[in-house]
């Protein structure tokens, strides 16, 4: 992707840094762009990183663009990144805000795309290996009113090791910062220093059990109780690899969302009930070699950024809240890799069978598809 960073102080070096060195094209910005150091390939006025970036990361507290930047329109249908917390009061006696940093950015610039991401976690916790965060499942809390902000936060925490978790509308940026807040009040008051993070880790052996009765309904679960605690295992499967092909030719298997029957080896046939197959809200009807049919949406695709990102609506599968982000990554000018996130609940029955079944079934055999595909000279349809 192409990144632009506003403002190049501490976060913004750290974090543009990083992604730099996963292979993004990241631009510094700042009134003293020499900041950005050695990460730096690119640098300038914050204006020209806003230009630049495809996606940018907001990193002057509590700053109108229209000062920071110089010009709001820049940062039209942009997904905006906001980082900010505000100022740590006199004594660490926070108050509880009545609104947050990230809603007033977003009336400060009604057309970019702001999400409230990052916030929550000190610097010090990228000095950790990429690795090590995965391992430990360290969260990003991402809130949004716009898809695509979202994903491109996902795709933006994955490449730092970080599990994205949804945390909802931007409103929600209340939460996230008040979550900072406290996080800061950990680290400089209570011992757990500069490492404190909140994360949302998933407890999945806890799920199901009912040493104690289960939960009964009770006022306290507010308007859809049963909804809210029955929503099954949460999970998150994951399948990757490398293929020898440029992205561009791989991408053309993929570029229509209603192609998947010419390399998926599981699917026979896919019919477009609504859409064009190449506009988000497209929708697919999957007949599989078992003869299950099977109901998909696309909820994103950027044919700039190599990426998109669908829902199962229907299946006889026993799970729901469906969502799969599909990435392209170029390695270099004649290899990708490509990267297939799932995460869904499931509703009955084994769960980690149901998780073994969609990452053999259907991602890792994707993939194989795809390879196929891709190097035994076939064209796209
Ligand atoms: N540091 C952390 O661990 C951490 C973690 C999560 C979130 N955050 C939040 O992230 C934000 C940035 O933190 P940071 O540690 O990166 O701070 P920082 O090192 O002080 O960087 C702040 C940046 O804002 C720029 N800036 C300040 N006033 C400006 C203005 N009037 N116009 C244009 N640019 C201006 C500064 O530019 P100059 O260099 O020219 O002064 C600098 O690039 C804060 O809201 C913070 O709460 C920080």
């Amino acid at each position: 992707m192409k990144i632009g960073i506003i403002g190049t102080g501490n976060m913004g070096r750290t974090l543009g840094g990083l992604w730099a060195a996963a292979g993004h094209e990241v631009f510094f910005g700042g009134r003293r762009p020499e900041a950005a150091g050695e990460a730096a390939v690119r640098n300038g006025t914050n204006h020209e990183a806003a230009s630049f970036g495809d996606v940018l990361l907001y990193c002057v507290r509590g700053i109108d663009p229209a000062d920071a930047i110089g010009d709001r329109d820049v940062l039209n249908g942009k997904p905006l990144i906001d980082l900010n917390n505000r100022a740590i009061p006199s004594g660490f006696q926070f108050e509880v805000s009545p609104s947050s940093l990230a809603e007033t950015l977003q009336t400060q610039a009604p057309n970019a795309k702001v999400a409230k991401a990052f916030n929550m976690l000190p610097q010090e916790v990228f000095e950790i290996e990429r690795a090590e965060l995965q391992d430990k499942r360290v969260s990003v809390l991402i809130a949004t009113d716009h898809q695509d902000a979202r994903i491109a936060v996902e795709i933006l925490a994955h490449d730092l090791g970080l599990n994205p978790v949804n945390a909802g509308p931007l409103r929600n940026a209340r939460l996230l910062e008040s979550a900072a807040d406290l996080v800061r009040y950990l680290i400089a008051r209570t011992g757990p220093g500069p490492l404190a993070i909140l994360s949302v880790p998933l407890l999945t052996s806890a799920t199901g059990s009912s040493r104690f009765g289960g939960r009964r309904p009770s006022e306290l679960d507010g308007p859809e109780p049963q909804r809210i605690f029955s929503v099954g295992q949460h999970l998150r499967v994951e399948s990757s690899g490398q293929i020898d092909a440029p992205v561009d030719v791989l991408w053309s298997f993929v570029s229509n969302f209603n192609n998947i029957a010419h390399w998926h080896p599981d699917v026979i046939a896919s019919r477009l009930e609504s859409g064009t197959g190449t506009d988000a809200g497209s929708v697919r009807n999957l007949r599989l070699r078992n003869g299950m049919c099977i109901r998909e949406r696309l909820l994103a695709i950027s044919p700039e950024n190599h990426y998109y990102k669908y829902s199962v609506i229907e299946s006889p599968l026993p799970m729901r809240d469906h969502e799969s982000l599909v990435r392209f990554t170029r390695l270099n000018g004649s290899r990708t890799r490509v990267t297939w996130i799932a995460e869904f609940s499931a509703t009955g029955g084994d769960a980690e069978a149901l998780a073994n079944g969609v990452k053999t079934g259907v991602m890792d055999l994707g993939i194989e598809g795809l390879t196929a595909a891709a190097t035994s000279g076939r064209k796209e349809v």
